[in-house]
């Protein structure tokens, strides 16, 4: 007989990398909206929007630089002796760089596959022995990882296509355990990792190549999170949800060009 996954019991207590800003903040605020507890795991501290939920425990942040290891294993051990359990986790936390391979240091690869990839890899292998049946993970990888990067670099795309592989094989063998593990693709999501490195003039651009016609949210990224953390995908692992306006589907072809070349031929 295959493992029977537990249907879980709420509110769970969940683990978010990144939940300082962008997408991780907008998760971590739709679970405690829900009922959840928070932990929050970030190299920076959260800003106030936290606070009330910080005050009466739904939120709790732990500084934790993912990079390295030592902080990683520590925050996981703290977070289990201190809620017993953790029945969900969200890898958002992550990092881009811009440059051409030519101009690439080692280290600069180095930080985003350290960041992106070793570190969600050493977040599960800290989580799940605390996981009971029934818990879920979900990382976020991006469209990158399925085509490439618009706003980063090789790094990052092999960085976020890493992710994926690892999403699949992790499926399965956490299958065993009555763990699923799945994963978001965003596409163009305006949040202050995009407001860092793209012009208001190319936020703009991007806008008109998203089919549905604007940016993703870092909320609508969020709700597509929390489905898979919750009972109601207690069948789907090893599964990628793209949240990307139809960018994937797009094939690079500019909508409104689209539009405007067949409009032409009327
Ligand atoms: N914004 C997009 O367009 C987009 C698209 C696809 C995928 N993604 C992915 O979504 C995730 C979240 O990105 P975002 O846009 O919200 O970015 P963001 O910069 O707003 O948030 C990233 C968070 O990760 C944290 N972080 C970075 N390095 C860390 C480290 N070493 N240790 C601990 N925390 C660290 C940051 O402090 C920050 O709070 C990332 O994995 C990113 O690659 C973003």
């Amino acid at each position: 007989m295959p493992p029977v996954a537990e249907t879980p019991t709420e509110p769970r207590v969940i683990a978010v990398t990144g939940g300082s800003s962008g997408i991780g903040a907008a998760t971590a605020a739709l679970l405690v909206a829900r009922g959840h507890r928070v932990i929050s795991l970030d190299r920076a501290v959260p800003d106030a929007t936290f606070a009330a939920a910080i005050a009466d425990g739904r939120f709790q942040y732990i500084a934790c630089d993912l990079a390295r290891e030592e902080a990683v294993v520590q925050a996981f051990a703290r977070a289990a002796s201190e809620h017993g359990a953790i029945h969900g986790l969200v890898n958002s936390a992550g990092v881009e760089s811009r440059h051409l391979l030519t101009d690439m240091s080692s280290d600069a690869w180095d930080r985003v596959i350290d960041i992106n990839l070793r570190g969600t890899m050493l977040c599960v292998r800290e989580a799940a022995p605390h996981m009971p049946a029934g818990s879920a993970i979900v990382n976020v990888a991006s469209i990158a990882g399925k085509r490439m990067s618009y706003s980063g670099d090789a790094a990052y795309t092999a960085s976020k296509g890493a992710v994926l592989a690892f999403t699949r094989h992790m499926a399965f063998e956490l299958a065993g355990q009555g763990i699923r593990m799945n994963a978001v693709c965003p596409g163009p999501t305006l949040t202050p990792m995009i407001h860092r490195s793209l012009s208001a003039e190319r936020i703009e651009a991007v806008a008109q190549t998203v089919p549905l016609g604007r940016w993703v949210s870092a909320e609508d990224v969020a709700e597509a999170i929390a489905f898979l953390l919750s009972p109601a995908a207690a069948m789907i692992t090893g599964s990628t949800i793209d949240v990307d306006g139809g960018m994937l589907v797009s094939n690079g072809t500019s909508y409104r060009d689209y539009v405007a070349a067949r409009q032409a031929q009327r």
